[in-house]
């Protein structure tokens, strides 16, 4: 039992099967670790991470309904019956009727973006995520985050900070037309602006709008039973209808989508790309066939495609999902009793620590996000990673409104609520002490998404 007025814990729907045991680096073995990773968490070894926050993606815990599925794979290499199962629930989920699969969702958005975009293009977003956004730069197109002005104040708790702006929806494609806007793109939660959650409401004026304009729109779906389960709870009127019908209101207003199947889909690799329109569907299957593998696997071995289509079905369970964003609000619960600084509302999958409000003594050219994550694995072994100026750059023009947030991503089934509560405790020590946190330098810029292999020098 918790003591009166304690943060709710929230109850695992699940019990445990096989465990796996938790490294436990000392403090120099930490110091040690951030010298030779360069002071860029990626290079950590997992066994130098206590509680690894890194990402949500691919790390979550498959059920043993999962693993019983990978028993069932039937590795055709074409035609293979789990593909047809794979094919038979996507489509029922979403009212897809092509759907090509893909090894993870970066892949999938280089199928769609490599079929639809040539140079000079401009692509809508109500925020692009760090590899969608490269592969729209790759194909010489311009990406433009298109947000509601509250996604950008991390004070705010406007309930959908994921929605776009209509109004500048409008002028966009007004200006643009169809002949340069090939798709507009809405992701669902929005993951950049803090696993912020897309109103039904909204998406509605996007399809609207674009469908005068003769455009389509595709979702990035990577979170969509997280975004349903938001609409769920707050958006009038939807509190009697299932994550499924919700999904599929917003499946029923789009023209296709990528997803990666590594957060909503429960598994540790996978993706799809789905498609309304038969011509692009084959442009999708050759270009799958060059970069992935035949249409049927798409760079997957068959039994992951099997464990996808139970995935999917699991991660828009009520009682799943309820619990993953308790998990959530627990851990901000914790943070608010030390008056910890993090975006708000709590997203759908982790904390986004407001690195501004942390750290107020540096500024940006002391990379204060970086700094932050940094500081928190060498006082705890905690993994988190910088969503701000450092992964995005300035490639939407808009770096002056950009957030700077550190992201404490919340596996999938994996951590309980003391791992939580262990978090908060190393989270509040870094706090208390904040203003002894250093800047950071960078002294290597590689040319594309500069987080994943820069290298780093604390000032
Ligand atoms: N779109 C969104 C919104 C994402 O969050 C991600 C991945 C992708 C696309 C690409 O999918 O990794 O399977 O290639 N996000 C992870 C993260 C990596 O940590 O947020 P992928």
């Amino acid at each position: 039992m918790s003591e009166p007025g304690a943060p709710r814990l929230p109850f695992e729907p699940y019990k445990t099967k096989v465990v796996e045991l938790l490294p436990n680096p000392t403090r120099d073995e930490r110091e040690r670790a951030l010298e030779r990773a360069n002071y860029n968490l990626f290079n950590l070894r997992s066994d130098e991470i206590r509680i690894d926050l890194l990402t949500d993606s691919g790390t979550g815990a498959m059920s043993d309904r999962q693993w019983a599925a990978l028993m069932v794979g039937d590795e055709t290499y074409a035609g293979s019956r789990n593909f047809t199962h794979f094919e038979e629930t996507v489509r029922s989920l979403t009212g897809f009727p092509h759907i090509v699969p893909a090894h993870q969702g970066r892949a999938a958005e280089n199928l769609l973006f490599s079929s639809v975009c040539r140079p000079g293009m401009v692509v809508p977003n109500n925020m692009f995520f760090d590899t969608t956004q490269a592969h729209v730069v790759h194909q010489g197109a311009v990406p433009v985050n298109l947000a509601t002005p509250e996604a950008y104040d991390p004070r705010s708790d406007f309930p959908f900070k994921g929605d776009m702006d209509l109004t500048a929806l409008e002028a966009l494609l007004a200006k643009e037309g169809p002949e340069k806007v090939p798709l507009v793109m809405v992701t669902i939660t929005n993951n950049t602006g803090g696993g912020q959650p897309v109103s039904l409401r909204n998406f509605q004026g996007v399809a609207r709008i674009a469908s005068a304009h003769r455009i389509p729109v595709y979702l990035d779906m990577c979170r969509w039973a997280e975004n349903a389960y938001f609409v769920r709870e707050r958006e009038p009127g939807m509190s009697g209808r299932s994550i499924r019908e919700i999904g599929r209101a917003f499946f029923d207003l789009a023209a296709g989508a990528t997803m990666s199947a590594k957060k909503d889909g429960l598994v540790n690799i996978g993706g799809f790309v789905a498609t309304r329109d038969e011509a692009l569907f084959e442009r999708l299957k050759e270009a799958v066939i060059l970069y992935e593998g035949f249409p049927t696997y798409g760079g997957l071995a068959r039994r992951d495609l099997e464990a996808i289509s139970v995935g999917l079905l699991e991660a828009s369970e009520l009682e799943y999902l309820q619990h993953r964003v308790e998990q959530v609000q627990y851990l901000a619960s914790l943070l608010d009793a030390a008056g910890v600084p993090y975006l708000r509302p709590v997203g759908g999958h982790g904390i986004y620590l407001d690195v501004r409000r942390f750290l107020p003594h540096l500024g940006d050219e002391d990379l204060p996000g970086q700094a932050l994550a940094v500081e928190l694995y060498r006082e705890g072994g905690v993994r988190s990673v910088e969503v701000g100026r450092l992964m995005f750059g300035s490639e939407t023009g808009d770096s002056s409104r950009s957030l700077e947030l550190v992201r404490l991503a919340i596996p999938r089934r994996v951590y309980s609520a003391s791992h939580l509560a262990y978090v908060a405790d190393v989270v509040t020590r870094v706090y208390t002490r904040r203003a002894t946190v250093r800047g950071m330098r960078m002294v290597y810029k590689p040319e594309r998404l500069p987080h994943f292999t820069a290298r780093f020098a604390p000032r």
